[in-house]
């Protein structure tokens, strides 16, 4: 697959850029990977012996209960701790160490994550002008990408004026203007009532579908990792470790009302269950 240019010079949501792509070394390798990896802090391993590689492109799902290590994952590869946590094997983002402030990498968060003295349109815009993207270009994309998440007309609107499920499309606003080839998510649906919940699945599908970048999304909520994902981790805790990969073989543009109705669906849906019970039986889950 190829892969976006991240430069600034054309920040058309959609576009793609193939003669950079051909030119990208890391085109070939992974978006993602970890190999026999585990990290510690101090006497607590928060996983070990996780191996898993996520094509680019990809939109893989990470289920698991609390505790077994899925915003470690994400925070590491957000560059956002020390080296010397991952103790065994090697964890590498586009072919390297992750470092922080990666501009091929987005993060997002379950909530809060927006300044509550900037406005709808100065969140959205905040990720670029971290980047140095200038404030006319930078204005005009973020204006774009709130119209986008169906957000026009709240642009002068602050975080504490707005619901929480428009607060997070804002951070899905922010988050893709930034362009960055790999998206992580920690749980970004995981406090919003079922029928928001349901809006922002299918706005981030229409979004991700628009120009496909590696997500990882971690969720708890099984329904939703299979909607959205092309493949399902599995994880148990103490100590953090992968139980399951399921590759969710729907066919896409998937339209999630239409799910419920599909055999695959609940076929894969039982099949994730019955991983996630196994670690139950184990005894890791408690
Ligand atoms: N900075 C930290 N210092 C010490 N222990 C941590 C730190 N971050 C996470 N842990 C521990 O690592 C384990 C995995 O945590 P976490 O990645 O937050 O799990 P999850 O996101 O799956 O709920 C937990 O036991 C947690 O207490
Ligand atoms: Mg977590």
């Amino acid at each position: 697959m190829l892969r976006q240019n991240n430069s600034f010079n054309n920040m058309q949501p959609g576009v793609r850029h193939g003669a950079q792509a051909l030119t990208d070394p890391t085109a070939q390798g992974p978006a993602v990977s970890l190999t026999r990896a585990a990290i510690r802090f101090g006497d607590v391993v928060a996983f070990q012996d996780v191996t898993l590689s996520v094509a680019p492109g990809e939109f893989l799902s990470v289920v698991g209960p609390s505790g077994c290590g899925k915003t470690t994952i994400l925070n590491f590869l957000a560059g956002l701790l020390p080296q010397n946590v991952l103790t065994e094997g090697e964890i590498n983002i586009l072919g390297k160490p992750p470092i922080i402030g990666n501009p091929n990498v987005g993060y997002m968060l379950a909530r809060d994550s927006l300044l509550p003295w900037r406005t709808a349109l100065g969140n959205a815009e905040f990720g670029m002008e971290a980047r140095g993207v200038p404030k006319k270009m930078r204005r005009d994309h973020a204006r774009e990408m709130l119209a986008r998440v169906g957000l026009s007309g709240f642009e002068n609107s602050y975080p504490k004026e707005l619901s929480h499920g428009m607060r997070q499309r804002v951070a899905l606003a922010r988050t893709f203007s930034l362009d960055a080839e790999i998206l992580l998510m920690d749980e970004p649906y995981g406090a919003l009532d079922a029928q928001t919940k349901f809006q922002l699945e299918e706005l981030l599908m229409s979004l991700w579908q628009e120009n496909r970048r590696t997500v990882i999304f971690i969720t708890h909520d099984l329904a939703e990792a299979i909607a959205l994902g092309d493949r399902v981790v599995v994880m148990a805790p103490r100590p953090g470790r992968v139980l399951g990969d399921i590759q969710i073989d729907l066919p896409r543009p998937r339209h999630l009302r239409e799910l419920q109705k599909n055999h695959r669906y609940h076929d894969l849906y039982r099949n994730v269950w019955t991983t996630l019970e196994k670690g139950f039986e184990m005894g890791a889950i408690r």
